[in-house]
């Protein structure tokens, strides 16, 4: 619970950098998350190239922070591994979303920036990453040990429960 309450966005890190053996842990989260009839189909690209994160900078106007990340992941789904059509969506954003919490429980820093649905993203990635057909980027999450102070919001509203029926 306190990873999950005090997860927030974090865009400024310190030039600091994240090892190998940390990411490999975040992607164990991200591994770790449900899917559709277990189908698992994510591939993470693990990027330490600056010059790769500037060129993504480049197509996605709200991705800045990853010209001063140390390393980012970018979480992608693989339709020729799907079972069922369209839950490569939902299976990568829960391993997102596992990540994002890893990331707050090691004191690291980390924001998820969308890329899928939006089209142009999604193909300008494709080619600077040089994915095969079939994978799709779904985010990217940029990580670095904290360079700002942040609260999370307790978002806990009850006038957004129903029970039973609406
Ligand atoms: C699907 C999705 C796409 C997002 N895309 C971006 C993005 O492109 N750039 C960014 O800085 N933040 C992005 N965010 C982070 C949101 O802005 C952030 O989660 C929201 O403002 C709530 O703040 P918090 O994460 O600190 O609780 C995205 C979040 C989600 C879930």
């Amino acid at each position: 619970m306190n990873a999950i309450l005090n997860r927030k966005s974090i865009r400024k890190y310190k030039d600091i950098n994240v090892s190998d053996e940390i990411v490999e842990e975040l992607l164990r989260a991200g591994m770790a998350a449900p899917s559709a009839v277990n189908e698992q189909p994510w591939e993470f690209i693990v990027l330490r190239d600056k010059e790769v994160m500037k060129k993504i900078t480049e197509v996605h106007p709200y991705s800045q922070m990853l010209l001063n990340a140390t390393v980012a992941i970018v979480v992608c789904g693989d339709e020729s591994k799907e079972m069922f059509k369209g839950f490569w969506i939902q299976d990568c954003s829960a391993a997102t979303e596992n990540i994002l919490i890893a990331a707050e429980e090691k004191g690291l820093g980390a924001v998820w920036l969308g890329v899928y649905p939006i089209a142009e993203r999604v193909d300008a990635i494709k080619e600077i990453l040089n994915l095969p057909a079939s994978v799709i980027p779904l985010s990217i999450i940029p990580v670095g040990y904290p360079d700002e102070k942040k609260v999370a919001a307790d978002r806990f509203n009850k006038t957004r429960i129903h029970y039973d029926r609406w």
